[in-house]
């Protein structure tokens, strides 16, 4: 057996083969660990290969035993050679049928989208980042490119604790901040921290993000449902919880905000019992009738751990995230996060603290909440028009809103419907607790589509529910 090093092309190839043998069967297991990279996707189509006498010598074996093989996988249509060229993998390798999965209609991405809890990800302000990007590098002191503090670089923590206290009345200092890679590491963090404190219970809002739940039972926390009615959670039950997760400017995915009482009620029960509110703030800068809702942190600071993203305002590509924590936890989280490295990337971190700083940030998410309030607009004046019998729920916030279906009428059916049209949408019982969900609906993220795909893909929408 031998493995490839790299050869004079600067081409490294990974192949395992027999050399103990005579050259016809040499060559004939450089043509086996030839196809089975190509087959199984290891070597991409277009994949220049090396030339044979550098991979001949990588492997300790003749030349001719590697331009045989290369031949012979030319004549077959895995590869293609052309004179003067280097080989290369063909551009649609002759796989054997029987090893190509079949296409299930089921897995096919659809061209339309609508489902929830996604930005118009075209709207990335590429040009804008760039230069913010190129801006922060460009005084960065050198540390600032190593292994970072735990709880994030300084020059981040700073210019969004100026933001998140002043655009969402957060209490909250560069100290209290955490940046993670995205709330979903956040909370990972947070869970791992609460079960090593002895917290065992958490109250859950009964619809919700399944990955979110799925995290926080890895991390060893009994689950316990909130109903969630149309003032939000409901506060029940608390006094068997160690903790609730929330999410009180915009409750994801029914859309209704948790009342004032509400917010008192919970917040109180945490400064009386010491328990911990996890604030899922995702998108609570899009709120589009009034002035946003202001988080529920200010009300108990040292009981509610506040979480934010840059996953709706920019894009869930960058991964960036930030929690802030109560005093008590901050060390056992930092702790935590100096274990376990799981921070976002230190350029991202320079950018984004760069992007606030220069006004660029609020700047995005007044143009996005146009964007999107138009497109919010545009999808309930349709509904209006065409299925005046259908109720829309959920506040005018976010980027997602519900759509009631009449009795009777099962959500599995619509989705059906709509995957016929090409068209992905949720129902709203994908997110419950229990995959149940009273009544029917569906949860419609109008943020997804690219602008120019918009029109279609609400057409789309009200066809299927025209035909309901
Ligand atoms: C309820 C909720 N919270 C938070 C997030 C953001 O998660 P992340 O920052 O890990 O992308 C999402 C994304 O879909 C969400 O739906």
């Amino acid at each position: 057996m031998a493995n490839s090093r790299a050869n004079s092309a600067g081409l490294d190839l990974h192949l395992e083969l027999r050399r103990d043998l005579g050259r016809p069967r040499v060559r004939e297991s450089v043509a086996t660990g030839l196809r089975e990279a190509v087959s199984t996707g290891r070597l991409a189509p277009g994949t220049t290969l090396p030339p044979s006498r550098a991979l001949a010598a990588d492997l300790g074996i003749a030349r001719n035993s590697v331009a045989e093989a290369y031949a012979q996988l030319v004549a077959e249509g895995w590869l293609v050679a052309r004179q003067g060229s280097a080989t290369k993998v063909a551009d649609h390798p002759a796989i054997p049928s029987a090893r190509v999965k079949p296409a299930h209609t089921a897995d096919r991405p659809l061209r339309y989208d609508l489902r929830a809890g996604f930005p118009d990800v075209t709207s990335f302000p590429r040009a804008e980042w760039l230069a913010a990007a190129r801006a922060a590098l460009a005084k960065a002191p050198p540390d600032s490119l190593s292994y970072g503090p735990p709880a994030g670089l300084p020059q981040l923590r700073s210019a969004l604790s100026g933001y998140l206290a002043r655009a969402r009345g957060v209490r909250v200092t560069a100290a209290s901040l955490a940046i993670c890679a995205g709330f979903t590491s956040g909370l990972a963090l947070v869970a791992a921290v609460l079960a090593s404190y002895g917290f065992r219970t958490i109250g859950v809002e009964a619809y919700g993000h399944g990955r979110h739940r799925a995290l926080l039972r890895d991390a060893g926390l009994q689950l316990v449902p909130l109903p969630v009615d149309e003032y939000g959670a409901v506060p029940a039950g608390l006094e068997q919880l160690d903790a609730v997760l929330l999410t009180p400017a915009h409750q994801f995915p029914v859309g209704v905000a948790l009342s004032p009482d509400r917010r008192a009620q919970f917040a109180s029960w945490a400064a009386r019992t010491g328990a911990v509110i996890i604030e899922d703030d995702y998108d609570g800068e899009f709120r589009y009738d009034r002035r946003a809702v202001g988080a529920l942190q200010a009300l108990a600071p040292d009981h509610v751990i506040y979480a934010g993203t840059a996953s709706k305002t920019l894009t869930p590509g960058l991964r960036l995230g930030w929690l802030v924590l109560p005093a008590r936890l901050e060390p056992h989280a930092a702790e935590r996060s100096s274990i376990t490295h799981a921070q976002a990337a230190a350029v991202e971190q320079l950018t984004l603290a760069e992007f606030i700083e220069t006004g660029r940030y609020d700047r995005h998410i007044r143009r996005r909440r146009l964007e999107y309030r138009r497109r919010r607009d545009r999808l309930v004046a349709g509904l209006a028009h065409r299925t005046p019998e259908l109720r829309v729920s959920g506040m005018s916030a976010g980027l997602h809103t519900v759509v009631n279906l009449p009795d009777g009428v099962a959500e599995a059916e619509i989705i059906d419907g709509a995957r016929s049209r090409d068209l992905a949408v949720d129902g709203l019982a994908s997110y419950h607790i229990d995959d149940d969900s009273q009544p029917s609906a569906l949860v419609i993220g109008y943020a997804t589509p690219a602008p120019h795909a918009y029109s279609t893909t609400l057409a789309r929408l009200f066809t299927t529910l025209g035909n309901t």
